[in-house]
């Protein structure tokens, strides 16, 4: 009997994401005579049972397109809005799961959705993941698609910043996404010739920064790139978090100052982490160079994935199909060089892949003169 599978896309959209539901589809329709079905706006989607049969037709030409097909939310099947109140929702999607009569459903996404797929994994369905986000985070895989593409456009806005900062003889800042982790702004700085690089694995210090900035000026180099990570922090903020952790640890067993130690927590966080403006502002005051602020934001997600990406969700997606042939679940397909592997979703779910502080692109972007912030 041929196989029956679900496909969702969920977290944020990321260039790729079509090449993979393609490469997955034409696969399991084209070789296995699978069924295949989407669901809409991911967890939302088949909660709701909102789908589209997949077939040859509506495959045809998605390739090239940026965004997804199917939709996309950053919903989680136990914690649903539904009708004004947060839900547990997943017996509905087992259940859906079961009306459909899938034999496993495959959710594409970053680190969110391999936790909430490991979640309904618990609950008996059969899942399997592809690791896709432009914050290149997932743990488990060299890499993740739309990372490449999002770099690109990363760099490409700090080439055009160079010129503008140059006449004008600015500091000019840009922010690049990358959530938790700096490989988005390490990468384009890199490659993007940025004369500091602020990521959050490197806890800045703001005078280091600045006098970096200075010698530039002390050198005749009358303006500056600063690439920054949204999820940038200064020594201190570090510090402080640090010791807000470890009281947090030690409240452990009084559940009300652990819980108003991690509301403080949580507010210091927000205040502090990725403040753009303000380490314009104290850049500034500090160089008494003129400052300007370009936070390249949701662009970095948009538009069509570059050939890279399209690669490597086509090489993922077609190795899925062939996964799921196979009756192979539980796993999220990783890339591994050139080839591709399965790594089971209890060894990635929880973890975050973070750029390790001895990482060749740190090493070269120091050797350069770039000011790393410490
Ligand atoms: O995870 C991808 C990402 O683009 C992050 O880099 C960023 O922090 C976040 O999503 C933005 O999320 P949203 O699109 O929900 O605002």
């Amino acid at each position: 009997m041929s196989k029956h599978i679900g496909i969702l896309t969920a977290g944020g959209d990321s260039p790729g994401l079509n090449a993979a539901i393609r490469g997955i589809g034409k696969t399991a329709l084209g070789i296995y005579n699978m069924q295949v079905t989407g669901f809409m706006d991911g967890y939302r989607g088949i909660m709701e049972n909102r789908s589209i049969r997949l077939s040859s037709e509506n495959l045809s030409g998605i390739l090239t397109l940026g965004g997804t097909i199917l939709g996309t939310s950053r919903e989680k099947p136990h914690k649903m809005q539904v009708g004004g109140k947060m839900m547990d929702m997943t017996d509905v999607i087992v259940e859906n799961y079961h009306k459909h009569h899938l034999d496993a459903l495959i959710c594409i996404g970053g680190g969110g959705t391999q936790k909430n797929a490991y979640h309904l994994m618990k609950h008996g369905l059969n899942v399997v993941t592809l690791p896709k986000t432009i914050d290149n985070d997932v743990f488990g895989t060299d890499v993740t698609f739309g990372f490449d593409t999002a770099l690109s456009i990363a760099v490409e806005a700090i080439d055009r910043l160079h010129s503008t900062a140059h006449s004008h003889h600015r500091i000019i800042i840009v922010e690049i996404m990358g959530h938790n982790t700096g490989w988005l702004a390490l990468g384009a700085g890199v490659s993007g010739g940025a004369d500091v690089i602020l990521i959050p694995e490197i806890p800045y210090d703001i005078e280091v920064v600045a006098e970096s900035i200075l010698k530039r000026e002390r050198a005749g180099k009358h303006f500056s790139i600063v690439a920054v990570s949204e999820g940038a922090i200064s020594k201190e903020s570090a510090q402080k978090i640090d010791i807000l952790d470890k009281r947090k640890a030690k409240a452990a067993d009084e559940k009300e100052k652990q819980k108003s130690i991690q509301k403080e927590l949580k507010e210091y966080k927000k205040r502090v982490i990725g403040d753009t403006m303000q380490l314009a502002k104290e850049l500034e005051q500090l160089t008494l160079v003129e400052s300007r602020v370009t936070i390249l934001g949701h662009l970095q997600r948009g538009g069509i994935p570059s050939a890279y990406d399209r690669l490597l969700a086509t090489r993922l997606g077609t190795a899925c199909a062939e996964y799921l042939q196979n009756e192979k679940y539980g796993i999220m397909i990783a890339v591994r060089g050139e080839g591709v592997e399965a790594v089971p979703l209890d060894q990635v779910v929880g973890k975050r892949k973070s750029v390790p502080l001895d990482h060749p692109w740190i090493d070269c972007a120091r050797r350069v003169g770039t000011c790393m912030g410490d």
